[in-house]
């Protein structure tokens, strides 16, 4: 495994190649923004499979347009240079890929105007996020981020110290992940992930009014439980005391996968397993990742 190389400004470079400023914007005020995409690999065909990759950029420059990040390529050109990079650091085992866009430019202020507008895209391998396949969570006291006040929709670097802050407060008193609260008390979601209920036969999860960043797994997940399972999604407001009477709760995005949540604020969800509902989903989620669903081969773009 070697992952040294990476897209600077658009060509592949060794890692040591590239360095950022202490005096840079994106260093001193979090001017940037990222994704995370990832690339599935398939022991059982010797193949690596970039997941959605073309949506994830498809946000990339979505994000760089509201943030005034001036990146000059379009979807295509990012999603081939990736797979290129990913082949380059002969990756073979389930990687992540990260590709941040950010003002590199130099002096006090924290301006969007700077026209030193940069991207850096690396790899590093990822398995399982968390380490554990059901989670024991809690509510955390900040409250998530509004769209007119730093739009968590952007995947801003600067909004991922709510995030942090929110882990931190969780993560210190033994929970394995933190669930944000709207300013109106609706139930938002993780640190980094997507939060789904399912009560009374019907899958529900928050609109993107209450906030949330619209998960290319979320979007993934409703269409698979449409789909495949014949379910009913809604996307509504949900409370507080509706998210500890689910029958079910779990999980989704990019790093967090699809993962069953069997406890909040250490009230047991359902009865205190992994329900059926989110294994059936996250089966499903898995097949059409590794390339195993010809249903779905288009959201996987090969590397070999
Ligand atoms: C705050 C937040 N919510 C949700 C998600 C899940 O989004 P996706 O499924 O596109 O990875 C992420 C991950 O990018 C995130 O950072």
């Amino acid at each position: 495994m070697n992952n040294s190389y990476v897209i600077y400004n658009g060509k592949i470079v060794p890692e040591s190649e590239v360095s950022i400023s202490i005096r840079s914007k994106v260093f001193n005020y979090g001017l940037g923004c990222f994704e995370g995409i990832r690339a599935y690999y398939s022991e059982r065909e010797d193949q690596l499979y970039a997941f959605r990759i073309d949506d994830h950029y498809k946000r990339l420059l979505q994000s760089c347009k509201a943030l005034n990040i001036n990146i000059p390529y379009t979807v295509e050109e990012l999603s081939s240079l990736t797979l290129e990079l990913l082949k380059k650091n002969n990756c073979k085992t389930t990687t992540y890929i990260r590709p941040v866009a950010y003002k590199g430019g130099e002096g006090i202020g924290p301006t969007l105007l700077d026209d030193d507008n940069r991207l850096v895209i690396y790899t590093q391998p990822l398995g399982s996020y968390t380490g554990k396949t059901e989670l024991s969570v809690a509510v955390t006291s900040w409250q998530r981020l509004e769209d007119n006040m730093l739009p968590p929709r952007t995947k801003a670097t600067a909004a991922y110290l709510n995030s942090a802050l929110a882990s931190l407060e969780v993560k210190s008193k033994g929970y394995d992940e933190a669930i944000f609260l709207t300013n109106n008390g609706h139930i938002c979601e993780g640190p980094g992930e997507n939060l789904f209920i399912f009560k009374k036969g019907k899958l529900i999860t928050p609109p993107p009014s209450d906030n949330i960043l619209e998960g290319i797994t979320r979007e993934t997940v409703m269409e698979l439980a449409e789909k495949e399972l014949g379910l009913t999604v809604v996307e509504r407001s949900i409370s507080r005391n509706e998210l500890y009477a689910s029958d079910e709760v779990f999980f989704s995005g990019t790093a967090m996968e699809v993962t069953p949540v069997i406890s909040v604020d250490d009230r047991v969800i359902g009865d205190g397993k992994a329900g059926e509902v989110s294994n059936k989903i996250k089966d499903l989620f898995f097949d059409i990742t590794t390339g195993k669903n010809p249903k779905y081969a288009d959201y996987c773009r090969p590397v070999y």
